[in-house]
């Protein structure tokens, strides 16, 4: 089939009317998201909106009027609650959706069997021409494919749909960006099912007190029902996977540009704010300090990181979830199927350096000035009992427990170190569990800084969490002098370990800070008290 493309021209409205009025598809712009309309009581005419969308039959649409009067002209209630003439009074048309028991007439399509149906008034120009000049009511879904991020353009809505309906009715972009509220008043009391840009607030200054659903913030378990289908669904998902990272805003630059100097294929979805401080490429959606432009551009991001040549992972700037940021955290939870990632709220400095360097030295020292030090061998160890981890051991490994279930580790080392593929697969089990276990302990800490001791610092992905790095380096032949005494190996087995590592340049460039140790012991402890310092006094 061949999409019209139409415009906000009384002809045009006409023949878009004319389209609904025959059974057809039309998607058309509200000040939310293009929703794709059909003719609300016309069930068959409903199914293709499902049939174009990919969407799952058993999650229920929205139906539109124009006037607050069609509600029950039409029937499509069986009682208007006091709350619901409240809430028409306080926000209608606008973009809020009330969920009231059904009336007779609302075919099974629309409701998906629920007893139910959600209503809603839209104040956009061209949705109400409409909708008056069809004199129908139109149940309309977001206009995209399911799945997709809703469409704020009818560019957008063309790039999903475009064959597959009637036509669409350009009417410029959308102003608020994210779908409606929707409020169910068939519970007491009422519960909000999907926030908007009209917040849980505004609503109780009216109606009063009133439920978020669990869903809202939260994964549904396995056997949880959704209140409102639709939030059972993977939702606003670009083809990239979408991480959230959750603390302070500098925390977040650091995550970022300490990750996109190792790895090239990572973005930021981020505020307008941080992009001069951003090494990686952003996608922006706003300015920190304004909600509602956040909201307007949140779908239209979504969209763009596809776009983005390479990139496989981005991570989104989490905001907080209250006011209008509940709706922008429950879009983007989604996209990100719920993958979030805590940043730490202390400051974290990391040590690392070259083997046979000194970095065990300078631990050693730090612990003596007072500092926390969180050792990666230390957690390593306790990772090791970590049941998941001993379970993914074996399956890579074979059966590599005692009889008492305790790991060998002998055994484990003797397999991980015998080829470099077997190291990495040790590795790639392991350091997750790692990294957690260590932000676990400096979350525990009670110092306000906490160091993190660490060889493989940016192989285990701890780099990321800190706020400066020192690395620790020695000339060549001092830190062979250091290995060969200390661990008691061959001229070759040393070489070849330290050939196994990053070299000097690694480090001059990744660390913040470079603890030369080629002299005595008194010259490093100097060194490190000064850094020591610097780094609990920032
Ligand atoms: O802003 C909007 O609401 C846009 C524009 C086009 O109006 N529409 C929209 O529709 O976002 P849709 O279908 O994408 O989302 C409707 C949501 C879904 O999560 C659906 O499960 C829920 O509302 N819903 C609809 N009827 C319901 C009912 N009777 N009970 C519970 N949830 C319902
Ligand atoms: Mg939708």
């Amino acid at each position: 089939m061949k999409t019209l493309h139409l415009h906000n021209t009384q002809q045009d409205i006409k023949q878009a009317a004319g389209i609904l009025r025959r059974g057809g598809l039309v998607a058309m712009p509200t000040e939310t998201v293009y929703g794709l309309a059909a003719d609300a009581l016309n069930g068959g005419a409903v199914r293709q909106i499902f049939e174009a969308k990919g969407r799952p039959m058993d999650n229920p649409l929205i139906v539109h009027v124009a006037e607050f009067e069609d509600i029950e002209r039409l029937h499509l209630v069986k009682t208007i609650p006091e709350k619901a003439q409240k809430l028409n009074e306080a926000f209608w048309p606008g973009p809020l959706t009330i969920i009231m028991e059904k009336g007779e007439v609302i075919p099974d399509e629309v409701s998906a069997g629920l007893d139910t149906v959600a209503i809603r008034i839209p104040s956009h120009p061209d949705a109400h021409a409409l909708l008056a000049e069809s004199a129908l009511a139109l149940a309309a879904p977001s206009a995209n494919t399911s799945g997709k991020p809703s469409p704020t353009t009818a560019e957008h809505v063309a790039n999903d749909l475009d064959g597959r309906i009637d036509a669409v009715l350009d009417g410029g972009s959308c102003s608020v960006g994210v779908e409606s509220t929707v409020i169910t008043l068939a519970t007491d009391p009422p519960r909000i099912l999907r926030p908007g840009i009209i917040t849980r607030e505004q609503i109780e200054a009216v109606i009063g007190s009133v439920d978020v659903d669990r869903a809202v913030l939260n994964k549904l378990e396995n056997n949880e029902k959704a209140a409102s289908p639709g939030m059972k669904y993977k939702h606003y998902a670009p083809r990239a996977r979408v991480i959230l990272l959750r603390g302070d805003d500098e925390k977040y630059i650091t995550y970022l540009n300490r990750l996109y100097r190792r790895d090239k294929s990572v973005a930021a979805l981020c505020y307008t704010e941080d992009v001069a401080k951003t090494d990686a490429p952003c996608i922006t959606m706003g300015s920190m300090d304004d909600e509602a432009q956040q909201a307007q551009a949140l779908f239209d991001a979504l969209r763009a990181v596809d776009e983005l040549d390479g990139v496989t992972t981005v991570y989104a700037h989490c905001p907080e979830a209250t006011g209008v940021g509940m709706a922008l955290y429950n879009r983007l939870i989604r996209a990100a199927a719920f993958e979030v990632i805590d940043l730490p709220k202390k400051r974290i400095i990391g040590l690392t350096g070259q083997t046979g360097a000194g970095k065990s030295e300078v631990s050693r020292m730090l612990t003596e000035l007072g500092a926390t030090v969180v050792s990666a061998d230390e957690a390593a160890r306790e990772a090791v009992e970590d049941a998941q981890v001993k379970a993914m051991l074996c399956a890579a490994f074979g059966d590599v427990l005692n009889h008492d279930g305790a790991l060998n580790r002998q055994l484990v080392a003797n397999i991980a170190f015998s080829t470099p593929e077997n190291t990495k697969t040790l590795n790639a089990i392991t350091h997750p569990t790692i990294a957690a276990i260590m932000l676990d302990k400096a979350k525990k800490a009670k110092s306000d800084v906490v160091f993190f001791d660490a060889s493989q610092l940016f192989e285990a992905g701890e780099d990321v969490f800190c706020d400066r790095i020192i690395g620790v380096i020695a000339e060549r032949d001092i830190r062979m002098e250091r290995l060969l005494c200390r661990d008691s190996i061959t001229r070759e087995e040393a070489a070849l370990r330290m050939a196994a590592q990053f070299d000097e340049g690694f480090f001059l460039s990744m660390c913040d800070d470079i603890l030369y140790n080629n002299g005595t012991r008194e010259e490093l402890y100097t060194g490190v008290r000064a850094l020591y310092e610097r780094s609990v006094n920032p």
